[in-house]
């Protein structure tokens, strides 16, 4: 087994990500008492800051994301201080011998996570070799977003490979990190009852919606001309189709489930020029309301007119032997009516009704995997309506609930990134991207987006706090499927 870091090394260390999530979530993991004894955390990042002073910073960002009454003084005050904070301008390869004095040598197991611009990584990666922070004991792990492209997802590849062998580089996709995505393995392959019917003859088709209810907050710099193909497509809702078609892994580790996946992410059908008319919507969310309250369109939010799409559905199709005619219906966009992510599986009708010349008309059963807002998996089954039908039995559909929330009331819900820092410092790759699995992601959204060129789709407009452009609808109605909400 690898050896546990003894130094967790975080670039953007000020950030955004760094005080919602990755304090936050090493706090819990401390609680826990999951990080190694000895384990250090330093943070940089280019404002120039002591150690008392990121360890306020950590304190304020405790004291705004974390729970009230989980923040036990003693642990607390134990948690700040493993911290401490070295100032480092990433693009001036000088400041990294003050950085490397602090850690010293990297021998005891050294993780390093990039929190950064990525236009930041590779000169950050020089400067981590030019010190002699590269080498066996360390891992390097790398937030999205990696490259806009397939061309400069390899480049950003390549400059990290020249450094970090596969093995060692742990791109994060963080929605892997979530229980219900883990979980939907538990599902597929600890239960006997899904996987013979998990393919054509048991599925009509697999909708996947990630929708969100905020709008561009202020992330005027990273999310104008990037949208929502390649902001969530491209990584979070991939990665969940893979997991939803992959076929058994022999055993769960990194290689065996990522192999599985990168294989349905090559079988994804392209859509191109020629289908992506018909195959994908794309729309921007104009003036609205949601929950009663008027909101601004994106162009207004932005300052000015802009091409990105805030909403896409695509219609994708896996070319194998299991998934051949089962249409995989996505859809993703801001400022939509609520926050709600599933994973929603249609089955087949059933061969035959023997019910139906008494009036009953059947429903074919649905699999429901709830990702958010709370998670929950249920399935949809008919059942007898009680009561003395004259005209024979009355059936309906009914929810068999997996209910996770009750099952599991004591266990406290973990953010994702607790889960992957944990495995960061650990060692295990498993629920982070190997590179051909990104690669073969970015292969079939550089496709959408040439078939976007290509047919001149430019962004539909839709109001916010509604389910998208109506031709979104008109996506699945055609194949005589409605999205589930
Ligand atoms: C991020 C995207 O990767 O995921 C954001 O950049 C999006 O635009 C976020 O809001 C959604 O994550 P979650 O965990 O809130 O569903």
């Amino acid at each position: 087994a690898p050896t546990p870091s003894r130094t967790l090394l975080l670039f953007g260390a000020t950030g955004d990500l760094a005080q919602r999530m990755l304090i936050p979530s090493l706090y819990g993991l401390d609680c826990d008492g999951l990080l190694p004894a000895e384990l250090r955390i330093v943070g940089t990042a280019r404002s120039a800051h002591d150690d008392d002073d990121y360890r306020t910073i950590a304190r304020e960002a405790l004291g705004r994301f974390v729970e009230a009454e989980r923040l036990v003084p003693d642990q607390v005050e134990r948690f700040l201080s493993r911290l401490s904070y070295v100032s480092l301008d990433a693009s001036d390869p000088a400041g990294f011998s003050a950085l490397a004095e602090r850690i010293g040598a990297p021998d005891g197991g050294l993780s390093i996570f990039l929190s950064t611009a990525p236009s930041l990584f590779e000169t950050t990666i020089e400067g981590l070799a030019s010190v002699g922070l590269t080498g066996p004991a360390v891992r390097l792990a790398l937030e999205k977003p990696l490259g806009t492209d397939l061309a400069s997802s390899r480049e950003i590849n390549d400059a990290v490979a020249a450094r970090f062998p596969e093995g060692a580089t742990f791109r994060i996709d963080h929605y892997l990190g979530k229980e219900t995505v883990q979980n939907l393995l538990a599902l597929r392959f600890a239960n006997l009852m899904f996987e013979p019917l998990w393919n054509r003859t048991g599925i009509d088709h697999v909708q996947i919606t990630v929708a969100e209810t905020v709008g561009l907050e202020g992330r005027v710099g990273y999310y104008d001309g990037v949208g929502a193909l390649r902001d969530m497509v491209q990584n979070h809702m991939l990665q969940l189709l893979a997991l939803v078609a992959m076929e058994s892994p022999a055993q769960f580790t990194a290689t065996t489930i990522r192999d599985e996946k990168v294989k349905v992410l090559r079988s994804l059908r392209r859509i191109d020029a020629e289908s992506a008319a018909t195959h994908s919507v794309i729309g921007q969310y104009g003036k609205g309301a949601q929950d009663g309250t008027g909101v601004p369109g994106y162009a207004e939010e932005l300052g000015q007119p802009s091409a990105t799409e805030t909403f896409v559905a695509l219609k994708a199709h896996v070319d194998n032997w299991r998934w051949q005619g089962v249409p995989f219906y996505l859809r993703t966009g801001k400022r939509l009516p609520e926050r709600a992510s599933e994973i929603f599986i249609q089955f087949r009708d059933v061969p035959h009704s023997m019910f139906a010349g008494r009036g009953a008309r059947l429903q074919a059963n649905k699999l429901v995997i709830r990702l958010q807002p709370e998670e929950n998996i249920s399935l949809m089954m008919m059942a007898k309506q009680p009561g003395l039908d004259r005209q024979g039995i009355r059936l309906r559909e009914v929810p068999l609930d997996l209910g996770l929330a009750n099952a599991f009331a004591d266990v406290r819900r973990r953010i994702a990134y607790e889960r992957l820092l944990l495995d960061l410092i650990e060692g295990d790759p498993t629920l982070f991207v190997r590179r051909d699995e990104v690669e073969a992601q970015w292969e079939w959204i550089d496709a959408i987006r040439a078939g976007w060129a290509a047919n001149g789709m430019e962004p539909k407009p839709y109001a916010a706090g509604t389910w998208g452009p109506s031709a979104a609808i008109a996506l699945t109605e055609r194949d005589g499927v409605s999205w589930h909400d």
